[in-house]
């Protein structure tokens, strides 16, 4: 690999997201040799550091890589702690001559990459003052990275777009989405557009209806004073599952150029088929987690975690059908669903083909649907399940299932999301994040969901370890359908 060079300044320097993934993800670029000589770290928040205590924070982060001792050591030398009051202006001068200093020192070329990792109250203060005390260089690259959540609603969505647009144009903007850096979402593309087999039949007139399933095991953690504001629908679909959604739907890009796929993915986002009131109600469902006995011990409820309102209206689940104006998608569902608490984390997506027109055996009762699984965590792969002859001496139909799956120790060692999203940065290769166009689109048909659960009282639940409410089983069974993933 080429090597990099920059000063990365990590807003949020002594957070629990720089810990559990920024850090083992630099550390995996500096063994790969992307990170070598010609780099620095600045850490930065309002905890009063030594840049030895931030090494070790840094090497401590580390040490789940299992690296070796001097190549940790070396490691945390390219890391400088500098603590920071977002909202002082003399701190940015501070910060500025810092940097320009470690430039020098690591020969970085005037390359600047500027991670927001902090809590989202402050991004617009931070790329404010980063214009108005010049931190971004006139020579070498300047590029944002910034992290979820993207607003809260269009509303605050487009209000933080502005102030990030005023100090860093477009194409220095790197929106964090970790979906689009895992291993089997890059992988859609290429099992879309690289087989003859599906380029032709991935279309309305074969597929009867898409899956996207999101499930976590977990609850909601120590995360509850974010998650209490944000609610599944925020949290996850809004990005993840749009994101999973245009790359299952769009049309084969012209070359596999960031333009290119942006264009496609924008016709979807553009296609979103926007509910209203009384249409969102309908469509999607939404529910809360509430304790059960699972496997002898008690799973608390979402309201009896630590920091969630004892009578909390955010949802913890949400269900619902999603529907494409698009000539090749007109009249194919597509169901999502995604939540905390339910049975075991798997994200997996199916698409399930229409039945044969004029089956030659008559309609057969162990006649399936052919469908088609992509598993994209934690197992990594595909199934594809066929209609055969039973053996014997009859003609009975079973069904039959083709099984792939990437060899869980290669896919524990291939690079992790943030791995990829940060080489890509560092590359200035913007396919993949999320861009304006997707996130205002996305918002608005998010939007409008929120604003019909608004006008309901009662949050509906669901025990948890299941998979979610009775409703988002009635979602499809009304359709005369059915989740196909059913633990
Ligand atoms: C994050 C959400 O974006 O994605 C979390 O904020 C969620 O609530 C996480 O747990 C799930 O990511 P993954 O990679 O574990 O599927």
């Amino acid at each position: 690999p080429e090597e990099s060079r920059a000063v990365i300044i990590i807003f949020g320097g002594s957070g629990d997201l720089a810990s559990r993934k920024l850090y083992p993800a630099l550390f995996n670029l500096y063994r790969r040799g992307v990170l070598a000589e010609h780099f620095a770290v600045i850490g930065t928040a309002r905890r009063p550091w030594s840049d030895e205590h931030y090494h070790e924070v840094v090497e401590t982060a580390i040490a789940g890589l299992n690296p070796e001792p001097a190549q940790a050591h070396a490691f945390a030398q390219h890391f400088f702690y500098q603590s920071h009051d977002v909202t002082d202006a003399d701190h940015y001068i501070t910060l500025k001559n810092l940097a320009a200093k470690l430039d020098d020192q690591f020969a970085t070329g005037g390359n600047r990459v500027f991670y927001m990792a902090m809590a989202p109250d402050f991004f617009e203060t931070i790329a404010s003052h980063l214009k108005s005390e010049h931190l971004l260089t006139d020579v070498g690259f300047n590029r944002l990275i910034i992290e979820k959540p993207f607003g809260h609603d269009y509303a605050s969505a487009k209000e933080l777009n502005d102030s990030l647009t005023a100090t860093f144009a477009d194409d220095q903007i790197f929106r964090i989405d970790h979906y689009l850096g895992k291993e089997m979402i890059q992988n859609l593309l290429a099992f879309r557009f690289d087989n003859t087999i599906f380029e032709g039949i991935w279309n309305k007139k074969y597929i009867d209806n898409i899956q996207i399933t999101l499930a976590e095991a977990v609850g909601v953690e120590e995360r509850a004073g974010y998650y209490e504001k944000a609610g599944a629908l925020r949290d996850m679909v809004q990005n993840h599952v749009m994101q999973v959604l245009s790359y299952l739907t769009m049309d084969k890009p012209k070359s596999f150029t960031t333009n290119d796929i942006l264009a496609e993915k924008d016709k979807v986002f553009a296609a979103l088929k926007p509910y209203d009131l009384a249409t969102a109600k309908a469509n999607f469902v939404r529910a809360q987690y509430v304790g059960a006995e699972v496997d002898g011990k008690t799973v608390r409820g979402y309201r009896e975690e630590e920091g969630v309102a004892p009578d909390s209206q955010t949802a913890t689940f949400v269900a619902g059908k999603i529907m494409l104006d698009m000539p090749q998608w007109q009249g194919v569902p597509i169901y999502i669903r995604t939540g905390k608490r339910l049975t075991r984390k798997s994200t997996q997506l199916t698409l399930t083909f229409k039945p044969v027109a004029a089956p030659l055996f008559g309609q057969s009762a162990d006649s399936k649907p052919d469908t088609l699984t992509i598993y994209i965590e934690p197992s990594e792969g595909y199934s594809l399940q066929l209609n055969g002859k039973a053996l014997g001496t009859g003609l009975t139909i079973e069904p039959d299932e083709l099984r792939y799956r990437h060899d869980p120790k290669a896919a524990a060692a291939a690079p992790e999301a943030y791995e990829r999203l940060i080489n890509n940065v560092l590359e200035g290769d913007q396919t993949n994040f999320t861009h304006w166009s997707e996130l205002s689109a996305s918002w608005h048909f998010i939007d409008a969901i929120q604003a019909a659960w608004s006008q309901e009282p009662n949050m509906p639940t669901y025990p948890a370890a299941t998979m979610g409410p009775q409703a988002a089983f009635d979602l499809l069974s009304r359709d005369g359908r059915e989740w196909f993933w059913q633990p």
